[in-house]
């Protein structure tokens, strides 16, 4: 039974190259087994009616790692997307991202805007995918975009990437860091946080299960007695 309300599961999804690496394999081929995960666990939550997914992709910083696997990277987002297509408009899955993709190549804002356009009117769970998304830099893009003088915290949430979409309920860190990485530090304000070592590779829905199970039993005060 679920005693607390749960609109929106965030997950840091880390540990795919240490996953390979144990295997004796390229770190690609965690990311690759790591994109089946989070297909399985997008189906999941909309199985089990959640509002709202996140998935933590690509951050600002990720531009660090070597140009072979950010570009492995990305042709292989464009290619879940393309194939995820028929799934989400079957599960009415609304497709949805947070972070700048303008530093992304066209094609793939291309693919990213016509899977938001196509699934636009689907009315089940949103999956989010945080793209080159940090969220200093989202508050600082939304800093530049406020025009108004009686700035509050309700309304200055209007100018994030993530406007219109419900607080943080779970935060999920697989991979064993317990770090948030400049993921969600606004959104996560009263988010129940969940640090798991198992590797995103591994983390299945029974992994998934736990976690919401671990959540209905925890008190969340809000500040409140
Ligand atoms: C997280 O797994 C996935 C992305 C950042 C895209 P990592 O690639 O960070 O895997 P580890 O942390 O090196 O094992
Ligand atoms: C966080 O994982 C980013 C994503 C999961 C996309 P990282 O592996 O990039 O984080 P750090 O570098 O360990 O903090
Ligand atoms: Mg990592």
């Amino acid at each position: 039974m679920r005693n607390n309300s749960l609109n929106h599961i965030a997950i840091i999804m880390d540990g795919n190259g240490r996953w390979a690496k144990k295997r004796g394999k390229k770190r690609t081929h965690g990311h690759e087994e790591g994109s089946l995960r989070a297909k399985e666990i997008t189906s999941y939550c909309s199985h089990i009616n959640i509002k709202y997914l996140t998935l933590y992709a690509f951050s600002t910083e990720n531009w660090k790692r070597p140009k072979l696997e950010i570009s492995f990277l990305f042709n292989k987002l464009n290619r879940w997307l393309c194939d995820e297509i028929d799934t989400f408009m079957q599960n009415n899955i609304k497709f949805n991202y947070i972070g700048d993709i303008s530093k992304f190549p066209t094609n793939m804002q291309n693919t990213l805007n016509n899977t938001l356009d196509k699934t636009k009117h689907n009315t089940g769970l949103t999956q989010v995918l945080a793209l080159n998304y940090g969220s200093k830099d989202e508050i600082v893009r939304a800093i530049k975009k406020i025009d108004i003088e009686d700035l509050t915290t309700e309304n200055f949430e209007q100018f994030l990437d993530t406007k219109d979409m419900p607080s943080v309920d779970i935060l999920i860190r697989t991979g064993g860091e317990k770090r948030l990485s400049n993921f969600m530090l606004w959104q996560s304000a009263y988010a129940e946080i969940f640090f798991t070592d198992t590797l995103w590779p591994d983390f299945t829905t029974s992994s998934l299960n736990e976690i919401i199970e671990n959540y209905n039993k925890r008190e969340r005060k809000f500040g409140a007695l």
